[in-house]
């Protein structure tokens, strides 16, 4: 808490004694992006949506886990797993068959800043 203090608002999270960072899930797909590319945030988030909105249509649940982004950009994880140096995190996502379907969230009234 005292490296991440953006973290502190999720603590209660960690707390539970089922608390799983991958949510139990089998498998977890990494995005990396070449920095060569100034757009490489972007393009790389837009396929992990393209990818989340597929795997749900096939009753695959996903989800972003941003709790891993430290550990999964570091020189000691990338040499290990074979990612080269100029590649750097875009989004960890773990994928799994889900138990149940979740409730939609309840629609955020929008951010309107401007309206001629
Ligand atoms: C960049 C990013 C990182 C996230 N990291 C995590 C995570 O580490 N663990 C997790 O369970 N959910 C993670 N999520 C999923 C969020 O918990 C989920 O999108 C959020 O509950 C939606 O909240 P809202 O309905 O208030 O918008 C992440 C989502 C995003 C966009």
């Amino acid at each position: 808490m005292d490296q991440f203090p953006g973290l502190a608002q999720y603590e209660s999270w960690f707390q539970k004694p089922r608390f799983h960072v991958f949510n139990r899930a089998h498998t977890l797909l990494i995005i990396y992006g070449n920095t060569s590319s100034y757009f490489r945030q972007y393009d790389g988030t837009l396929a992990a949506a393209n990818i989340m909105l597929s795997a749900y249509a096939m009753g695959i649940g996903t989800c972003w886990i941003g709790f891993s982004h430290y550990t999964l950009d570091t020189p000691e994880f990338k040499r290990k797993h074979n990612v080269p140096e100029n590649y750097d995190l875009v989004c960890p996502m773990s994928i799994g068959y889900m138990k149940s379907t979740p409730n939609p969230p309840t629609r955020k009234e929008p951010l309107i800043f401007y309206r001629d």
